[in-house]
């Protein structure tokens, strides 16, 4: 429900337009129109925002001023004294994490006969993949196939994903699909069982597979499932908070911290793989997030101090379609279906000024655009919005269709008096994925022998952004992976003497770089408290 006498006014003029807006085809931008926007709109072109790293091994590159003080701060084990040589777990494979990635990562080593446990500093799930909406993309229909998913995700990632690890994605995106339904993921399908799929940002073919508009809680909630069927250990309110190396710079496990009483703890392990998921809760540049309450890169940090390298940290997603209204969920997730359905983007005037289905880092800056420099935005209580038009939605496909196919979206504002399918959402950009990470070979591994990684941790999948559907697919891909390789790995690993000699190396490093911080990390969760 809205009472603000300026918003009402605005929805009569989006309600003037609506038939017209509903079949209008906006066009596409061209490339150097996208170009420009970018530079001047997006938040990764604001220099300010970043800084140079100065130590560690990716010094001399630009990261996010909030991630620059975590991954150059202090070891919270640094003035501990840690016994390594009677450890509490002694594991195969140690999974940091408990999202999607990391189940799958557990699934598989089972699978694959090693000794594997999970330890996650909240519950099994609570992670973004619940939180994930819109679907999973896998190039499965006739008309499609893995190399034009190829290309899509590469032009939509400016030609930077890393070519071994975006033919992986699409090429194991069908089996990924198989894997889940066999495992009891309930996709969406027509009468005739075939799976119905839709387009996302920048797809050209319609091969986003969901379950509703709650694919992620779908696809959390079996693998959850079949993690405990298994009876795989997890360790929960539990978080990791510094790996440990054996003689030879080696992972060989982590210091471990209960959430709850604080008891240090030390898993060691043959190998370890960081599925610690994204950095939303970091809230760069003051941006809400989508993202659960743990979202905050502790994997980066995990690994860089270990030496692992990190790759295009300096990107992340702002999702166009956070809700701007009402302040309660304030930067949640609109699901792009939403505009895969229909819904158009619309300023205050009641004006489309976009085609709907842009890449999502075009999208976001043609948002700000308009509401910063055309002053064709929405004034919220938290700032400002742009209107997405869902009752297009209805007009377009039928009554009935959004409590069908985003009965969430429905729900979520449904809460606060707002009825979708009569009413337009006001939405802004939100943080809402981490494009880039560590850096990995086609086999999960980083630069240091035995740390494997996968899901939002890893960069370079994306490139410099991610499209749509490509994120659910990389947790399993990559997940399932990551728990095969590291499971056969550690069939061939002895495990030296373990050691923590490196946050001593680390923090020479900071004194001798002239780093004055009384900064401590991971970060494990975020801080609300008000200063
Ligand atoms: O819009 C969405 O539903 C988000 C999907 C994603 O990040 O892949």
């Amino acid at each position: 429900m809205y009472h603000d006498e300026k918003m009402l006014e605005s929805i009569r003029k989006v309600e003037a337009n609506r038939e017209k807006n509903t079949t209008l085809e906006p066009r596409r931008m061209t490339a150097e129109e996208k170009e420009t926007l970018l530079a001047t709109f997006h938040p990764d072109y604001i220099e300010s925002e970043f800084r140079t790293l100065v130590i560690g091994p990716n010094k001399g590159e630009k990261v996010p001023i909030e991630l620059s003080e975590l991954l150059q701060a202090h070891s919270r084990v640094k003035d501990l004294k840690i016994d390594l040589e009677t450890p509490d777990y002694d594991v195969d494979v140690l999974i940091i994490g408990g999202g999607g990635a990391g189940s799958s990562a557990a699934i598989e080593a089972h699978e694959k006969g090693a000794n594997v446990m999970i330890v996650t500093k909240l519950r099994i799930g609570d992670a973004n993949t619940m939180m994930a909406e819109g679907g999973i993309q896998a190039a499965d229909k006739p008309n499609d196939s893995p190399a034009i998913h190829y290309v899509d995700a590469l032009g939509g990632g400016h030609f930077a994903n890393k070519p071994e690890l975006l033919y992986r994605l699409v090429t194991e995106a069908p089996e990924a699909i198989q894997w889940l339904s066999n495992l009891g993921v309930e996709f969406d399908k027509a009468p005739d069982g075939t799976m119905i799929t839709t387009h996302g940002g920048g797809t050209s073919r319609k091969r986003m597979h969901a379950a509703k508009d709650y694919s992620g809680a779908e696809i959390m909630r079996t693998l959850r499932d079949e993690v405990l069927n298994r009876q795989i250990p997890v360790v929960d309110f539990t978080s990791a908070i510094e790996l440990i190396l054996d003689e030879d710079g080696k992972a060989a496990g982590a210091v471990l911290q209960n959430m709850e009483t604080g008891e240090i703890l030390v898993a060691r392990a043959k190998t370890v793989i960081i599925a610690t998921g994204g950095c939303g809760r970091l809230h760069y540049q003051g941006f809400p997030t989508s993202n659960h309450y743990g979202a905050t890169a502790d994997g980066l940090i995990l690994g860089y101090r270990v030496g692992a390298k990190l790759l295009y940290a300096d990107t992340l997603q702002y999702h166009p379609t956070g809700a701007a209204f009402p302040e309660q969920i304030f930067g949640a997730l609109v699901t792009e279906k939403v505009r895969s359905l229909g819904a158009k983007l619309i300023n205050c005037e009641g004006e489309v000024f976009m085609h709907p289905l842009e890449t999502r880092d075009v999208s976001a800056a043609s948002i700000i655009r308009e509401c910063k420099e055309r002053g064709k935005g929405v004034q919220t209580p938290e700032g400002q919005g742009v209107w997405l038009d869902t009752p297009m939605i209805e007009l377009k496909n039928g009554e009935g269709t959004i409590e069908k196919r985003i009965p969430a979206m429905m729900r979520m504002f449904g809460k606060y008096g707002i009825d979708i399918r009569k009413e337009p959402i006001l939405v802004y950009p939100t943080l809402h994925y981490q494009n880039g990470g560590l850096a990995i070979s086609a086999d999960n591994m980083t630069n240091v022998e035995n740390l494997f990684v996968a899901g939002e941790a890893v960069g370079g999948i994306h490139g410099r952004n991610r499209l749509m559907g490509n994120s659910l697919l990389d947790i399993i891909v990559f997940g399932r992976s990551a728990g095969k390789n590291a499971a056969d790995k550690a069939k061939s690993v002895t495990l030296k003497k373990l050691t923590l000699a490196h946050v001593d190396a680390f923090e020479k490093e900071i004194a001798k770089a002239g780093i004055e911080t009384e900064t401590v990390s991971p970060k494990l969760l975020p801080d609300y408290t008000r200063k």
